[in-house]
């Protein structure tokens, strides 16, 4: 068993020791903190699947530290991506282009023809690329299956022993993962919703395609990663509508097992909040997609379990469209309904 390290920001220059040395270290960006291994070290990329539990056939984002760095391994740059670059980058777009081929190891793009290319906006860890001088591999640094890491701790706790050490530069200020934008389709796709949103990337390339289908099992799906089970914490979360709190906690009462609620406090003025089964989400969507995945891992840390999470809904438009496509998979899509 590894001793997983936890490094401060003023200590990356050894952090980046560690990724030369072909060991793997954890990450923070804006979004989700990142599980990183140098992107060209093959079995070192290996390993980042084992650390997470991660199915082999679902590609890992190319992170890196400037557009020059990316360009390394991308085949064709559509005339569109530098607009796209120099809007959104740093920050949470990832993009996917044809890759070069042989650039890249087959465990960073499953096999796949393209691969996914992100610039996070944290200083921290673009001088942590810069100093390894070459691109990682950034997925999610949770267990897979589970909620998104959005602080140092979150990482500790799924991957203590299994790598060699964290980054820690606070809780995330975006909180779900970076809008996936395929710029390999005629018309851009985006395959996974985030903070950049769809209305944001309109006014940059006009009409932009998004897949908000559930992908069956059974067929190759354009972003793998959507097809798995998501996000899921050890209770199950029932999603509640804003009219529906009142039936919600009138319900919550008579259970016999523990029902967490995860709320913006006003709506649920009746319920006690210096209790231990409330997590407060904050007055807006900006700040419940931050505090989503804490909320989400803090029922699961309970020593009585919890049941049931109820949480609050959003509109599905802007930011809400990411908070709720993450939130719907942690439900399975599981809506609170009162019975009449
Ligand atoms: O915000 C983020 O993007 C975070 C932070 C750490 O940068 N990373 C992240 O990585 O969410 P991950 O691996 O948890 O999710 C990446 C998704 C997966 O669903 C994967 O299937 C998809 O990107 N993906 C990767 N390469 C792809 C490709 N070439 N084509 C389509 N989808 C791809
Ligand atoms: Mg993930």
């Amino acid at each position: 068993m590894l001793i997983t390290k936890i490094y401060q920001p003023n200590e990356i220059a050894t952090a980046a020791r560690e990724l030369q040395l072909g060991e793997l270290i954890a990450f923070p960006t804006e979004t989700v903190y990142g599980l990183g291994a140098v992107a060209t070290n093959e079995p070192a990329v290996k390993r980042v699947y084992a650390a997470k539990g991660r199915p082999s056939d679902n590609p890992l984002i190319v992170t890196v530290s400037s557009f020059e760095m990316a360009k390394e391994y991308i085949s064709q740059i559509p005339p569109m991506a530098e607009k796209l670059v120099e809007q959104f980058w740093p920050g949470s777009l990832t993009l996917i282009f044809e890759a070069k081929e042989g650039a890249l190891p087959r465990a960073v793009t499953g096999g796949l023809k393209t691969a996914a290319f992100r610039m996070p906006d944290n200083q921290v860890t673009c001088d942590l690329i810069s100093q390894v001088g070459l691109p990682l591999v950034g997925p999610s640094a949770n267990s897979s299956g589970k909620p998104s890491p959005t602080t140092a701790q979150h990482v500790f706790h799924d991957l203590e022993g299994r790598i060699a050490g964290v980054v820690d530069d606070g809780a995330c200020q975006v909180g779900v993962e970076s809008t996936i934008l395929d710029l390999t389709t005629t018309v851009p796709t985006i395959l996974r919703p985030g903070a950049v949103t769809l209305e944001q990337l309109e006014a940059v390339l006009g009409t932009v395609h998004s897949e908000k289908k559930k992908v069956a099992k059974n067929i190759t799906p354009k972003a793998p990663g959507m097809k798995y089970k998501h996000y899921a914490p050890n209770a199950q979360v029932l999603i509640v509508a804003e009219e529906q709190w009142a039936d919600a906690l009138n319900w919550a009462k008579h259970q016999t097992g523990r029902v967490g609620i995860m709320a913006d406090p006003t709506l649920v003025p009746a319920f006690d909040q210096t209790s231990e089964l409330f997590f407060d989400l904050g007055a807006d969507i900006a700040t419940a997609s931050q505090r989503l995945f804490d909320g989400l891992r803090y029922f699961d840390s309970h020593t009585t379990p919890v049941e049931y999470i109820l949480a609050q809904g959003y509109p599905s438009d802007g930011l809400g469209d990411a908070y709720m496509n993450r939130l719907k998979k942690s439900a399975g899509d599981t809506f609170f309904k009162a019975e009449s």
